[in-house]
Protein backbone atom coordinates (compact mmCIF):
# COMPACT_ATOMS: atom_id res chain seq x y z
CA UNK A 1 0.00 0.00 0.00
CA UNK A 2 1.55 3.23 -0.64
CA UNK A 3 1.62 5.93 2.05
CA UNK A 4 -0.69 8.51 2.40
CA UNK A 5 0.68 12.22 3.35
CA UNK A 6 -1.94 14.72 4.19
CA UNK A 7 -1.41 18.60 3.83
CA UNK A 8 -0.67 18.47 7.53
CA UNK A 9 2.23 16.51 7.31
CA UNK A 10 3.69 18.11 4.32
CA UNK A 11 3.24 21.08 5.69
CA UNK A 12 4.99 19.72 9.20
CA UNK A 13 7.90 17.94 6.86
CA UNK A 14 8.21 20.84 4.85
CA UNK A 15 9.09 23.38 7.38
CA UNK A 16 12.13 21.30 8.52
CA UNK A 17 13.26 22.53 5.73
CA UNK A 18 13.98 25.84 7.09
CA UNK A 19 15.59 25.99 9.88
CA UNK A 20 14.59 29.00 11.27
CA UNK A 21 10.65 28.27 10.58
CA UNK A 22 8.76 28.48 14.12
CA UNK A 23 5.57 27.17 12.79
CA UNK A 24 3.64 29.90 12.01
CA UNK A 25 3.69 29.71 8.35
CA UNK A 26 2.67 26.22 8.35
CA UNK A 27 0.09 27.05 11.03
CA UNK A 28 -1.39 29.88 8.96
CA UNK A 29 -1.63 27.46 5.96
CA UNK A 30 -3.32 24.85 7.85
CA UNK A 31 -5.68 27.36 9.24
CA UNK A 32 -6.37 28.13 5.57
CA UNK A 33 -6.69 24.70 4.85
CA UNK A 34 -9.08 23.99 7.42
CA UNK A 35 -11.29 26.73 6.15
CA UNK A 36 -11.49 25.80 2.90
CA UNK A 37 -12.93 22.21 3.77
CA UNK A 38 -15.96 24.28 5.83
CA UNK A 39 -16.30 26.45 2.35
CA UNK A 40 -16.15 22.70 0.35
CA UNK A 41 -18.92 21.59 2.52
CA UNK A 42 -21.27 24.65 1.69
CA UNK A 43 -19.98 24.67 -1.76
CA UNK A 44 -21.65 21.18 -2.54
CA UNK A 45 -24.61 21.26 -0.85
CA UNK A 46 -24.97 24.84 -2.21
CA UNK A 47 -28.08 23.37 -4.82
CA UNK A 48 -30.00 21.48 -1.57
CA UNK A 49 -29.94 24.29 0.67
CA UNK A 50 -31.27 28.09 0.16
CA UNK A 51 -27.91 29.60 -0.07
CA UNK A 52 -28.35 30.00 -4.12
CA UNK A 53 -29.06 33.50 -5.36
CA UNK A 54 -27.65 36.99 -4.03
CA UNK A 55 -27.58 38.65 -1.05
CA UNK A 56 -28.69 41.94 -2.88
CA UNK A 57 -25.46 44.10 -1.79
CA UNK A 58 -22.80 45.17 -4.54
CA UNK A 59 -19.39 44.32 -3.71
CA UNK A 60 -16.71 46.83 -3.63
CA UNK A 61 -15.94 46.20 -7.04
CA UNK A 62 -19.64 47.17 -8.22
CA UNK A 63 -20.18 43.21 -8.77
CA UNK A 64 -23.61 41.68 -7.50
CA UNK A 65 -22.64 39.36 -4.26
CA UNK A 66 -23.87 36.05 -4.24
CA UNK A 67 -24.41 34.31 -0.43
CA UNK A 68 -21.69 31.95 -0.88
CA UNK A 69 -19.08 34.80 -1.37
CA UNK A 70 -20.13 36.31 2.12
CA UNK A 71 -20.28 33.10 3.73
CA UNK A 72 -16.35 31.98 2.69
CA UNK A 73 -15.41 35.58 3.10
CA UNK A 74 -16.69 35.05 6.85
CA UNK A 75 -15.09 31.83 7.35
CA UNK A 76 -11.81 32.63 5.99
CA UNK A 77 -11.19 36.02 8.20
CA UNK A 78 -12.57 33.66 11.05
CA UNK A 79 -10.20 31.14 10.80
CA UNK A 80 -7.22 33.53 10.06
CA UNK A 81 -8.62 35.64 13.26
CA UNK A 82 -8.96 32.93 15.44
CA UNK A 83 -5.56 31.18 14.05
CA UNK A 84 -3.15 34.32 15.61
CA UNK A 85 -0.87 34.11 12.84
CA UNK A 86 -2.26 36.79 10.88
CA UNK A 87 -2.71 40.43 11.87
CA UNK A 88 -3.99 41.47 8.64
CA UNK A 89 -6.45 40.72 5.73
CA UNK A 90 -7.18 41.88 2.28
CA UNK A 91 -10.32 40.29 0.57
CA UNK A 92 -12.10 41.24 -2.77
CA UNK A 93 -15.05 41.43 -0.18
CA UNK A 94 -13.87 44.17 1.35
CA UNK A 95 -13.11 47.30 0.33
CA UNK A 96 -11.04 47.96 3.42
CA UNK A 97 -8.08 46.05 4.89
CA UNK A 98 -9.19 43.89 7.66
CA UNK A 99 -6.72 44.84 10.95
CA UNK A 100 -6.59 41.73 13.72
CA UNK A 101 -5.96 43.16 16.86
CA UNK A 102 -6.04 40.63 19.77
CA UNK A 103 -3.87 39.33 22.33
CA UNK A 104 -3.36 36.21 20.55
CA UNK A 105 -2.60 37.97 17.09
CA UNK A 106 0.11 40.57 18.67
CA UNK A 107 3.44 38.78 17.36
CA UNK A 108 1.96 38.03 14.13
CA UNK A 109 4.14 37.80 11.43
CA UNK A 110 1.31 37.27 8.22
CA UNK A 111 -0.54 39.06 6.15
CA UNK A 112 -3.22 37.21 3.90
CA UNK A 113 -4.72 38.68 0.37
CA UNK A 114 -7.59 36.61 -0.35
CA UNK A 115 -10.15 36.03 -2.88
CA UNK A 116 -12.54 33.78 -1.11
CA UNK A 117 -14.41 32.70 -3.94
CA UNK A 118 -13.62 33.38 -7.25
CA UNK A 119 -15.55 32.53 -10.24
CA UNK A 120 -18.68 33.22 -8.27
CA UNK A 121 -21.10 33.48 -11.04
CA UNK A 122 -20.73 29.94 -11.71
CA UNK A 123 -22.26 28.93 -8.70
CA UNK A 124 -25.59 28.66 -9.84
CA UNK A 125 -24.82 26.60 -12.56
CA UNK A 126 -22.63 23.71 -10.76
CA UNK A 127 -19.66 24.64 -12.34
CA UNK A 128 -16.01 25.08 -10.32
CA UNK A 129 -15.65 27.48 -8.32
CA UNK A 130 -12.37 28.40 -5.86
CA UNK A 131 -10.07 30.43 -3.19
CA UNK A 132 -7.09 31.81 -4.09
CA UNK A 133 -4.89 33.04 -1.06
CA UNK A 134 -1.42 35.13 -1.10
CA UNK A 135 0.42 35.55 2.01
CA UNK A 136 3.16 38.22 2.71
CA UNK A 137 5.45 38.67 5.74
CA UNK A 138 4.77 42.10 7.63
CA UNK A 139 8.27 44.09 6.90
CA UNK A 140 9.04 45.01 10.72
CA UNK A 141 7.57 43.73 13.88
CA UNK A 142 8.70 47.83 15.29
CA UNK A 143 6.40 49.69 13.73
CA UNK A 144 2.36 49.32 13.48
CA UNK A 145 1.03 46.81 10.69
CA UNK A 146 0.07 49.42 7.78
CA UNK A 147 -1.42 48.90 4.17
CA UNK A 148 2.46 49.31 2.96
CA UNK A 149 3.11 45.49 4.17
CA UNK A 150 0.20 43.92 2.10
CA UNK A 151 0.86 46.78 -0.96
CA UNK A 152 4.32 44.67 -1.48
CA UNK A 153 5.51 43.37 -4.93
CA UNK A 154 4.49 39.56 -5.88
CA UNK A 155 7.49 38.09 -5.88
CA UNK A 156 7.79 38.56 -2.06
CA UNK A 157 4.76 36.45 -1.58
CA UNK A 158 6.24 33.42 1.05
CA UNK A 159 3.23 31.59 0.25
CA UNK A 160 0.31 31.69 -2.15
CA UNK A 161 -1.86 29.08 -3.26
CA UNK A 162 -5.69 28.21 -4.39
CA UNK A 163 -8.60 25.66 -3.77
CA UNK A 164 -10.44 24.28 -6.44
CA UNK A 165 -13.78 22.95 -5.90
CA UNK A 166 -14.60 20.91 -8.63
CA UNK A 167 -15.31 17.11 -9.80
CA UNK A 168 -12.96 17.31 -6.82
CA UNK A 169 -11.53 19.55 -4.58
CA UNK A 170 -8.47 20.02 -4.78
CA UNK A 171 -5.63 22.89 -2.59
CA UNK A 172 -2.84 23.87 -5.24
CA UNK A 173 0.38 25.96 -3.11
CA UNK A 174 4.04 26.58 -3.06
CA UNK A 175 6.04 28.05 -0.32
CA UNK A 176 8.68 29.07 -3.36
CA UNK A 177 10.22 25.48 -3.55
CA UNK A 178 7.89 24.17 -6.18
CA UNK A 179 4.32 23.34 -6.23
CA UNK A 180 2.33 20.30 -4.91
CA UNK A 181 -1.26 19.22 -5.45
CA UNK A 182 -3.71 17.69 -2.83
CA UNK A 183 -7.17 15.80 -3.29
CA UNK A 184 -9.82 16.31 -0.35
CA UNK A 185 -10.86 12.73 0.06
CA UNK A 186 -14.15 13.40 1.50
CA UNK A 187 -14.24 10.13 3.15
CA UNK A 188 -11.42 11.17 5.88
CA UNK A 189 -11.83 14.94 5.20
CA UNK A 190 -8.01 15.65 4.86
CA UNK A 191 -6.50 16.75 2.11
CA UNK A 192 -3.94 14.01 0.43
CA UNK A 193 -0.62 14.83 -1.34
CA UNK A 194 -1.32 13.90 -4.87
CA UNK A 195 0.27 15.95 -7.48
CA UNK A 196 3.79 16.12 -5.51
CA UNK A 197 5.71 18.53 -7.67
CA UNK A 198 3.71 19.81 -10.59
CA UNK A 199 5.45 20.64 -13.80
CA UNK A 200 3.55 22.68 -16.46
CA UNK A 201 4.05 21.63 -19.30
CA UNK A 202 6.33 23.97 -21.68
CA UNK A 203 3.42 24.35 -23.98
CA UNK A 204 0.46 22.88 -25.38
CA UNK A 205 -2.78 23.34 -27.30
CA UNK A 206 -5.56 24.90 -25.62
CA UNK A 207 -6.16 28.58 -25.14
CA UNK A 208 -8.51 30.31 -23.01
CA UNK A 209 -9.75 33.71 -22.85
CA UNK A 210 -13.16 35.39 -23.36
CA UNK A 211 -13.55 35.77 -27.09
CA UNK A 212 -17.01 37.20 -26.70
CA UNK A 213 -15.02 40.20 -25.91
CA UNK A 214 -13.14 39.83 -28.82
CA UNK A 215 -13.59 43.44 -30.43
CA UNK A 216 -12.69 45.00 -27.18
CA UNK A 217 -9.19 43.45 -27.42
CA UNK A 218 -5.84 45.17 -27.37
CA UNK A 219 -4.13 44.04 -31.30
CA UNK A 220 -2.12 41.56 -30.01
CA UNK A 221 -4.24 39.62 -28.11
CA UNK A 222 -6.60 39.40 -31.44
CA UNK A 223 -3.84 38.52 -33.20
CA UNK A 224 -2.63 36.09 -31.14
CA UNK A 225 -5.96 34.25 -31.02
CA UNK A 226 -5.80 33.80 -34.81
CA UNK A 227 -2.30 32.96 -34.55
CA UNK A 228 -4.00 30.10 -32.14
CA UNK A 229 -6.55 29.50 -34.78
CA UNK A 230 -4.23 29.09 -37.38
CA UNK A 231 -3.77 25.37 -39.46
CA UNK A 232 -0.22 24.40 -38.71
CA UNK A 233 0.14 20.50 -37.71
CA UNK A 234 4.07 21.15 -36.95
CA UNK A 235 2.90 23.13 -34.08
CA UNK A 236 -0.70 21.35 -33.50
CA UNK A 237 -2.81 24.59 -34.60
CA UNK A 238 -5.27 25.04 -34.74
CA UNK A 239 -5.36 24.75 -31.06
CA UNK A 240 -8.39 23.57 -28.37
CA UNK A 241 -10.49 26.57 -27.41
CA UNK A 242 -11.74 26.49 -23.22
CA UNK A 243 -13.04 28.99 -21.41
CA UNK A 244 -14.73 28.21 -17.37
CA UNK A 245 -15.50 31.90 -16.56
CA UNK A 246 -14.03 30.20 -13.08
CA UNK A 247 -9.97 32.15 -13.29
CA UNK A 248 -8.89 29.44 -11.00
CA UNK A 249 -10.26 26.36 -12.99
CA UNK A 250 -8.78 27.65 -16.27
CA UNK A 251 -5.39 28.29 -14.65
CA UNK A 252 -5.48 24.82 -12.63
CA UNK A 253 -6.44 22.85 -15.91
CA UNK A 254 -3.38 25.07 -17.93
CA UNK A 255 -1.34 23.50 -15.04
CA UNK A 256 -1.80 20.11 -15.75
CA UNK A 257 -2.32 19.95 -18.91
CA UNK A 258 -0.52 23.16 -20.45
CA UNK A 259 -2.58 26.08 -22.24
CA UNK A 260 -2.39 29.63 -21.86
CA UNK A 261 -5.00 31.83 -20.02
CA UNK A 262 -5.35 35.15 -21.02
CA UNK A 263 -7.79 37.84 -19.77
CA UNK A 264 -6.31 41.04 -21.01
CA UNK A 265 -7.15 44.79 -21.25
CA UNK A 266 -9.47 45.87 -23.18
CA UNK A 267 -11.54 48.99 -24.17
CA UNK A 268 -14.31 48.77 -21.74
CA UNK A 269 -11.93 47.08 -18.73
CA UNK A 270 -8.72 49.24 -19.50
CA UNK A 271 -6.59 47.53 -16.90
CA UNK A 272 -8.05 43.61 -17.27
CA UNK A 273 -10.41 42.47 -14.50
CA UNK A 274 -8.46 40.29 -12.30
CA UNK A 275 -6.94 41.86 -8.90
CA UNK A 276 -3.08 41.96 -9.09
CA UNK A 277 -3.14 40.91 -4.86
CA UNK A 278 -4.99 38.18 -4.49
CA UNK A 279 -5.83 36.64 -8.22
CA UNK A 280 -2.79 37.76 -10.33
CA UNK A 281 0.39 37.00 -8.15
CA UNK A 282 -0.70 34.27 -6.04
CA UNK A 283 -1.68 32.14 -9.40
CA UNK A 284 0.98 33.51 -10.88
CA UNK A 285 3.72 32.50 -7.87
CA UNK A 286 2.33 28.73 -8.03
CA UNK A 287 2.17 28.39 -11.75
CA UNK A 288 6.19 30.34 -12.26
CA UNK A 289 7.44 27.72 -9.70
CA UNK A 290 5.58 24.99 -11.68
CA UNK A 291 7.55 26.20 -14.58
CA UNK A 292 5.02 28.03 -15.93
CA UNK A 293 5.39 32.09 -17.06
CA UNK A 294 3.12 34.80 -16.04
CA UNK A 295 2.53 38.07 -17.58
CA UNK A 296 0.77 41.28 -17.79
CA UNK A 297 1.91 40.89 -22.12
CA UNK A 298 5.19 43.04 -21.65
CA UNK A 299 6.35 42.03 -17.77
CA UNK A 300 6.69 39.55 -15.02
CA UNK A 301 3.35 40.06 -12.97
CA UNK A 302 5.86 39.16 -9.89
CA UNK A 303 7.61 42.26 -10.78
CA UNK A 304 4.63 44.78 -11.06
CA UNK A 305 4.71 47.49 -8.30
CA UNK A 306 1.48 47.01 -6.18
CA UNK A 307 0.21 50.65 -5.33
CA UNK A 308 -3.59 49.82 -4.20
CA UNK A 309 -5.24 46.50 -2.48
CA UNK A 310 -7.73 46.16 -5.46
CA UNK A 311 -5.69 47.06 -8.30
CA UNK A 312 -6.11 45.45 -11.35
CA UNK A 313 -3.96 43.86 -14.11
CA UNK A 314 -4.30 42.34 -17.65
CA UNK A 315 -3.09 38.41 -17.21
CA UNK A 316 -0.94 35.99 -19.37
CA UNK A 317 -0.36 32.66 -17.48
CA UNK A 318 0.48 29.01 -18.65
CA UNK A 319 2.93 27.36 -20.66
CA UNK A 320 5.96 29.11 -20.49
CA UNK A 321 6.18 28.88 -24.65
CA UNK A 322 3.01 29.98 -25.00
CA UNK A 323 2.76 32.66 -23.06
CA UNK A 324 6.20 34.33 -24.67
CA UNK A 325 4.43 33.98 -28.08
CA UNK A 326 1.62 36.02 -26.86
CA UNK A 327 3.83 38.70 -25.39
CA UNK A 328 5.94 38.81 -28.96
CA UNK A 329 2.32 39.60 -30.42
CA UNK A 330 1.99 42.09 -27.77
CA UNK A 331 5.26 43.40 -28.21
CA UNK A 332 4.88 43.69 -32.11
CA UNK A 333 0.90 44.80 -32.52
CA UNK A 334 0.75 46.54 -29.45
CA UNK A 335 3.59 47.92 -28.15
CA UNK A 336 3.99 49.86 -24.76
CA UNK A 337 4.30 52.83 -26.96
CA UNK A 338 0.89 52.90 -28.84
CA UNK A 339 -2.72 53.68 -27.06
CA UNK A 340 -3.19 50.07 -26.25
CA UNK A 341 -0.16 49.28 -24.85
CA UNK A 342 0.40 52.57 -22.62
CA UNK A 343 -2.43 51.70 -19.95
CA UNK A 344 -0.46 49.28 -18.65
CA UNK A 345 2.90 52.46 -18.01
CA UNK A 346 0.15 52.67 -14.85
CA UNK A 347 1.02 49.71 -13.60
CA UNK A 348 5.26 50.35 -13.89
CA UNK A 349 7.33 51.58 -11.72
P1 LIG B 1 -14.76 36.66 -9.04
O1 LIG B 1 -15.88 35.66 -9.08
O2 LIG B 1 -13.85 36.47 -7.86
O3 LIG B 1 -15.20 38.07 -9.22
O4 LIG B 1 -13.77 36.36 -10.28
C1 LIG B 1 -14.27 36.08 -11.55
C2 LIG B 1 -13.18 36.36 -12.52
C3 LIG B 1 -12.32 35.18 -12.90
O5 LIG B 1 -12.40 34.08 -12.08
C4 LIG B 1 -12.75 34.82 -14.29
O6 LIG B 1 -11.67 34.38 -15.03
C5 LIG B 1 -13.32 36.10 -14.81
O7 LIG B 1 -13.78 36.81 -13.72
C6 LIG B 1 -14.44 35.89 -15.78
O8 LIG B 1 -14.82 37.13 -16.26
P2 LIG B 1 -15.65 37.31 -17.61
O9 LIG B 1 -17.03 36.85 -17.30
O10 LIG B 1 -15.56 38.76 -17.90
O11 LIG B 1 -14.98 36.45 -18.67
MN1 LIG C 1 -11.94 36.13 -8.54
MN1 LIG D 1 -14.36 36.43 -5.76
Amino acid sequence: MTKVITLGQFIIERQADFPYAKGELSRLLRDIGIASKIVNREVNKAGLVDILGETGSVNIQGERVKKLDVYANEQFISALKSGGECCMIASEENEELIFIDSEISSEAKYIVAIDPLDGSSNIDVNVSVGTIFSIYRRRSMDVPVSAEDVLQRGLRQVAAGYVIYGSSTMLVYTTGCGTNGFTLDPSIGEFCLSHPDLKMPQTGTIYSVNEGYYVHFPEGVKKYIKYCQVEDPSTQRPYTSRYVGSAVADIHRSLIKGGIFIYPSSSHVPQGKLRLLYEANPLSFVAEQAGGRASDGYRRILEIKTTAIHQRTPVFIGSAEMVKKAEEFMARYSPRNSPEGSLNDLLVE
